[in-house]
């Protein structure tokens, strides 16, 4: 089959489509023809040398498809040849076939495209597993999504907004904080323009945010404690801003607030399908039901996965940019 490779680290040129050995379901496993891969930021990552993947996971980068069932591993009960799926990998998306656990496999969605649905399971596991299992955002509280434009924020709005939840978010330009008013952003913050903990502050009668979803990291952890309101949870999914910052204990300790850092990559199957299942209990009628959407800015052929890796490095997306074999 063909996929992409990375024969040596570096730029979106690394990436290489070659000939690979197909892989074949293990038991356990289902066995899917890739309709669409999702492009996120995590594998700019893998393409540069600094997220290689968990061990005994496939070389090929990619952490989530859609497509159709070609074959059943031994022991799948519940999935046939044929079904139209999504699922959520550990590696291997940006290719013509991939193998993956049973328990990491959710049908297409109503109402949403065979091809559109890759864009689903990356952001929607990350978003809920923080967010809603992790930070527990409680209808009526206020959340903070930095990089409200990002696959992750186009998808943290619409579930906290679902969840009767407000929702404040940070983005590098109007464009980008229009759209994310649009899915329901009711604070919008262009973080090159104004200090998001004042704006925040002021908007929220200085109570703050209960929950911040943050992609920042180092930078922005200061100011994230700052934003926090009384018993406010801090989940840290991103180290685009540094991975060693100071943390004021004292300030954490007076709002009685926690620091949370996870990666949902290297969780075990067993953890990942756990969040699935939370995932189509909770996150699936909504998205059936047309309430939440995914959203997509661009499509690419497979061959041309350096343009999609080059859209994301420019930050010119909203949403979730997809690759197609
Ligand atoms: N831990 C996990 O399990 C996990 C899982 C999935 C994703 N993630 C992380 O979640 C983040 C989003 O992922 P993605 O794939 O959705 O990425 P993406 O679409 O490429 O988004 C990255 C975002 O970062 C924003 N950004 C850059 N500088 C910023 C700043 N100073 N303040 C606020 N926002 C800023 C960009 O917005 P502008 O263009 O407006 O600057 C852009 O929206 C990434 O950091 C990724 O590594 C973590």
């Amino acid at each position: 089959m063909k996929a992409i490779t990375i024969p040596a680290f570096g730029g979106p040129e690394s990436l290489v489509l070659a000939e690979v050995e197909t892989p074949r379901p293990r038991a356990g496993e289902l066995l899917v023809r890739v309709a669409a891969a999702g492009v996120n930021r995590a594998d700019l990552m893998q393409r540069q040398g600094r997220y290689p993947p968990p061990p005994g996971e496939s070389d090929v980068p990619g952490l989530e498809v859609s497509g159709t069932v070609e074959a059943l591993g031994e022991g799948v009960e519940g999935w046939s040849v044929g079904d139209e799926v999504c699922a959520l990998l550990a590696g291997g998306g940006y290719a013509e076939y991939v193998r993956v656990p049973a328990g990491q496999v959710l049908a297409v969605p109503d109402g949403v495209s065979l091809v559109d649905a890759a864009a689903l399971p990356e952001v929607v596991c990350t978003v809920w597993s923080n967010v809603f299992l992790t930070a527990n955002l409680q209808p009526g509280e206020t959340l903070l999504v930095h990089g409200g434009s990002s696959g992750i924020g186009t998808m943290a709005i619409q579930l906290a907004r679902e969840v009767g939840a407000h929702v404040a978010v940070t983005a590098g330009s109007q464009e980008k904080l229009e759209a994310c008013r649009g899915l329901g952003a009711e604070v919008l913050v262009n973080y090159r323009e104004d200090d998001f903990v004042e704006r925040l502050l002021e908007a929220t009668d200085g109570h703050g945010a209960d929950v911040v979803l943050d992609n920042m990291g180092a930078k922005y952890l200061s100011r994230n404690v700052s934003a926090l309101a009384t018993n406010g949870r801090l989940v840290i999914i991103g180290m685009q801003g540094g991975t060693k910052g100071e943390l004021d204990i004292a300030a954490l300790l007076a709002k009685r607030a926690a620091v949370i850092a996870t990666s949902l990559r290297a969780r075990p199957a067993a953890e990942k399908a756990t969040i699935v299942a939370a995932v189509r209990e909770h996150v699936w009628p909504l998205i059936a039901s047309g309430r939440v959407r995914p959203v997509v800015q661009s499509r690419h052929p497979l061959a041309d996965a350096a343009t999609a890796h080059r859209e994301l490095e420019a930050s010119t997306h909203v949403g979730k940019v997809l690759l197609i074999p």
